[in-house]
């Protein structure tokens, strides 16, 4: 992915520059999740374990996941531990998808395979897309509206990085996330390791690329502990502006 629309223009760096409401979201999805990917796999699990894991033990969460998308799994891992489940997503095209995916009664087999990963020992018949529906909420919102301390836990999967090119729109957006969250609670969120950006049907997105320390760096004021580990990892990409990523769990101050 290079840093030109094709067209010799150069690709926008803010945020607001990109028409997100063109987001194609079955096009993404039939490129990035068609097929399960071992690194997604290995986040799901990943995600699932830290969700399992947050305190406090046991609690049913108020549970966010911004930046949605076409993406089911982060609330497939959420629901065993959620009370509410919150998208908050800014595109009107994924916002319409999400709201036809909850109002659907078949699961698709890419959810089917992500909810056996993420749940095993599950009545198999059982359909969690109900349950999802019954306490979910979609809100078409940006990341950079999110009201404060609303939320107990926040997943964010490759969308700080993946909605710009500015580094202080990273933060922001990262500053965002950690403030939803009540003291004490918990972050999981997954980044592109150096991506410059992706082709979502023809039409480029932006991104900016970071690594560990930019993520410690970004979440720092906000967080006591923090991890950040990468997931896969290779020289080429396997998907549009994706080379690996990067895992983080981290618990608000
Ligand atoms: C690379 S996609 C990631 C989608 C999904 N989370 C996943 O894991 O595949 C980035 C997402 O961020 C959304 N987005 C773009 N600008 C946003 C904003 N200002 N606030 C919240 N979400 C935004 C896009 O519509 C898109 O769904």
């Amino acid at each position: 992915m290079g840093s030109s629309s094709g067209e010799g223009e150069p690709l926008a760096s803010s945020n607001s520059g990109y028409d997100w409401d063109a987001f194609d979201s079955e096009a993404y999805l039939d490129h990035y999740y068609r097929e399960p990917h071992p690194d997604d796999v290995d986040l799901a699990r990943r995600t699932a374990a830290a969700i399992a894991a947050a305190p406090p033990a046991g609690a049913a969460l108020d549970i966010i996941d911004v930046g949605t998308g076409p993406n089911l799994f982060p609330w497939l891992c959420a629901l065993p531990r959620a009370r509410s489940l919150t998208a908050w997503e800014y595109s009107r095209q994924n916002v319409d998808w999400l709201r036809e995916e909850l109002a659907g009664d078949e699961l698709r087999p890419l959810w089917r395979y992500y909810w056996d990963v993420v749940s095993p020992g599950h009545v198999p018949d059982e359909n969690p897309v109900a349950a999802i529906a019954a306490i979910a909420r979609v809100e078409q919102a940006s990341i950079f509206d999110l009201p404060k301390a609303q939320w107990d836990l926040a997943t964010m999967f490759f969308c700080a990085e993946s909605i710009t090119r500015s580094e202080a729109e990273f933060a922001s957006a990262c500053r965002a996330l950690a403030e939803a969250v009540r003291p004490g609670g918990t972050l999981v969120a997954a980044f592109l390791d150096q991506s410059r950006g992706y082709v979502v049907a023809d039409r480029p997105f932006p991104a900016l690329p970071v690594d560990a320390d930019a993520i410690r760096a970004a979440f720092h004021p906000y967080v006591g502990d923090i991890s950040v580990e990468p997931i896969g990892g290779s020289e080429a990409e396997t998907h549009s502006g994706y080379t690996g990523s990067l895992f983080m769990v981290a618990r608000t101050r």
